[in-house]
């Protein structure tokens, strides 16, 4: 296996990463090897282990220790996936690991975040949304205002770029939002593959401007009509159509989740949000936030806004989950609320699940974060308290979104506003002297259809007003 080298500035800055990403170095315990055939055991059976038989007493400290070999973050992650896919697989992990370790590849990335994406992305004090709430000033991470409107860019042009250098000629992907699509769209318009985009009806009409963006990208866009029509339907489509063309084409996975490496991948792609954050506070504090939150769907944006600062222990983490209607059954989607360990689409995490291992319908306001299953890093880091997770519900989301327009002047997108509602809840507990920090992921000029909906506003009433 090749370790990552300190050649590569943007993802390993730290020259001894080589040595952390290596796991043939990582200290080995009986404990280990009984966790090792635990996974060998799951893997060949698709077990589905209780909750209360994950481990808390994994002794890794350090956030370059996860995943390991197999791609596993204790005993979440892997690869349950079908055999076809083994060797594209390896071969991926292969190329990404010397694409990292080669100047070239890391310099025509970094001018790629530079010129095309827009990258460092805005840290702005929200002024006024801090006086309405009292308590900490609030600082947003603006990653709404990178190009194709949210972080998603960031994953898909790398990768894209890796399809480049494994000389495939097609790209597919799915999407909720519409936002992971729209960015692999543009990437590959970029760089002239072709590009096929699935998504579920459901999906495709709440976010509709979004499919049309992928149009005008040259995306051909395959709807789905499986199941609930939303993201897991069109993650399922999108391994249909990888599994049988394997060999010209890259499936563009657009979050921290999936089979190994995509955890590992999307996960250092997007660590860039972080350190743009931690410069950013060096500069202009010269100190680090009392608190983080950001939205958790897949998991990308949150475990790249958290990477750099897991070392930290006097910085507090928060992900926030979709919590829908409440945490009924088949009302939302917050896997942490109301899911147990078992493998979704590739990987061992928390899923939403039913007592027989049958996936539970799923609801979110917002498309991006309905999803039944979260990155299996989330779920490592969950269980060892390192990051808390919350939720908030569609109605305090649609509250959220409204203020920070009125207050600020942001629409920020529905996935992105559940941090926000948190952080009206949260700011006024804390000290004036106290900075919480909120990633913005995504803007929300897809989320207009939606909110006029909840809103009960019909087109016609909004010519009648002015
Ligand atoms: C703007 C935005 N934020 C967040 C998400 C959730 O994804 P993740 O958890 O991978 O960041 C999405 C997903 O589509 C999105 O469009």
């Amino acid at each position: 296996m090749v370790a990552f080298q300190g050649g590569a500035a943007l993802i390993t800055q730290e020259p001894e990463l080589a040595h952390r990403y290596s796991s043939a170095n990582a200290p080995r315990s009986v404990f280990g090897f009984v966790i090792d055939a635990i996974r060998v055991i799951s893997r060949a059976i698709h077990l589905q282990l209780p909750m209360n038989s994950v481990s808390s007493t994994d002794t890794h400290t350090d956030r370059f220790c996860v995943p390991d070999s197999l791609g596993f973050f204790g005993p979440y992650g892997g690869m349950f996936v079908p055999e076809t896919l083994m060797t594209a697989l390896f071969e991926f992990e292969q190329v990404f690991r010397e694409a990292m370790a080669d100047p070239a590849f890391v310099a025509e990335y970094e001018d790629l975040l530079r010129h095309f994406v827009g990258r460092p992305s805005p840290l702005y004090y929200a002024e006024r949304l801090s006086e309405h709430c009292g308590g900490a000033r609030i600082y947003l991470k603006r990653e709404d205002l990178l190009h194709t409107g949210a972080h998603k860019i960031t994953n898909a042009i790398g990768q894209v770029l890796l399809a480049k250098r494994m000389g495939k000629t097609r790209v597919i992907a799915e999407t909720g939002a519409g936002q992971h699509g729209v960015a692999t769209a543009a990437a590959a318009a970029r760089f002239g593959l072709e590009c096929v985009i699935y998504m579920g009806r459901v999906d495709m009409r709440r976010q509709a401007l979004n499919v049309f963006r992928m149009n005008l990208f040259g995306a051909t866009m395959r709807p789905v009509d499986s199941g609930q029509q939303t993201l897991k339907d069109a993650v399922n489509e999108a391994m249909r159509d990888w599994v049988t063309n394997v060999r010209d084409t890259h499936y563009v996975v657009g979050s921290a989740l999936g089979t190994h490496p995509f955890p590992l991948v999307v996960r250092e792609f997007q660590r860039v949000i972080g350190k743009e954050l931690r410069a950013q506070f060096a500069e202009q504090f010269g100190r680090l936030p009392d608190e983080m939150a950001a939205c958790v769907g897949g998991g990308s944006n949150s475990i790249g806004f958290f990477h750099e600062f897991l070392d930290e222990s006097s910085v507090r983490m928060v992900g926030v989950e979709a919590g829908g209607r409440g945490i009924t059954e088949g009302q939302h989607a917050a896997r942490f609320a109301g899911g147990r360990m078992g493998v979704f689409q590739g990987c061992m995490s928390y899923v939403l699940q039913d007592g027989d291992g049958q996936i539970n319908l799923t609801h979110s306001v917002s498309a991006g974060l309905d999803y039944a299953s979260v990155g299996p890093e989330h779920a490592y880091y969950r269980d060892r308290g390192r990051i808390e997770y919350g939720y908030a519900t569609d109605d305090e989301v649609i509250e959220a979104l409204k203020l920070l327009c009125r207050l600020e002047g942001i629409l920020p997108a529905l996935e992105s506003t559940h941090a926000v509602a948190y952080a009206l809840k949260r700011a006024p507990q804390m000290r004036p002297d106290q900075v919480l920090c909120v990633n913005i992921s995504g803007r929300g000029d897809k989320d207009v259809h939606t909110v006029m909906e909840s809103l009960g506003v019909k087109p016609e009433d909004l010519v009648e007003c002015s």
